[in-house]
């Protein structure tokens, strides 16, 4: 069964503040947003529409979930960006920190290709769950615990496209 948790006007909310955080804290500067697929595809693209720096977006997907709920610790580049982050300010979109280990692994990649820096911005952060430390720079919302889905978060690949997030209890 699917609760909802947080409509699309607070989502709307959310996204709203992040982006003008984000606008504050890089001026004028050039941005380059990392989109990580596919769950962040809806929040990517509200939040860039709220950003008014040049920017640009390019997606990255990694694998580290199969059909279930929980990492399974290894993480793969299934599909990387398209274009060079040396000397970008570059922020890392994603819709969910859970373990952390995706993240970590994702943000160590880029760290190597020399970005001027280097952030995160997560629309959800399950922070009692991590088993690696690591922040988003940028949080919508933090959860204690319960899976999600919906605004472009799966469960089996199912839900993506609903408007709202809500989360799944058994039943
Ligand atoms: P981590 O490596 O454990 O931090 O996993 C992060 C990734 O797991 C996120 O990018 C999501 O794709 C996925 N994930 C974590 N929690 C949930 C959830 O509640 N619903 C759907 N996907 C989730
Ligand atoms: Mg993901």
């Amino acid at each position: 069964m699917l609760k909802k948790l947080f409509s699309r006007e607070e989502i709307d909310k959310a996204v709203k503040r992040l982006a003008s955080q984000i606008e504050t804290d890089y001026d004028d500067e050039k941005i380059v947003f990392i989109c990580l697929l596919k769950g962040s595809f809806m929040f990517t693209s509200d939040l860039i529409r709220k950003i008014h720096n040049p920017s640009r977006v390019d997606f990255l997907r990694v694998s580290s979930y199969g059909s279930g709920k929980d990492t399974k610790g290894k993480v793969t580049i299934t599909k990387d960006i398209e274009e060079g982050i040396e000397g970008e300010n570059v922020i890392i979109v994603e819709d969910i920190i859970d373990s952390g280990l995706t993240l970590t692994r994702v943000r160590d990649m880029l760290q190597d290709r020399k970005p001027k820096s280097l952030k995160i911005c997560a629309l959800l952060d399950k922070r009692t769950r991590r088993k690696i430390e690591i922040e988003g720079d940028y949080v919508g919302f933090t959860l204690e615990d319960g899976f999600v889905v919906g605004y472009g978060i799966d469960f089996a690949e199912m839900y993506r496209n609903l408007p709202d997030i809500f989360v799944v209890v058994e039943d």
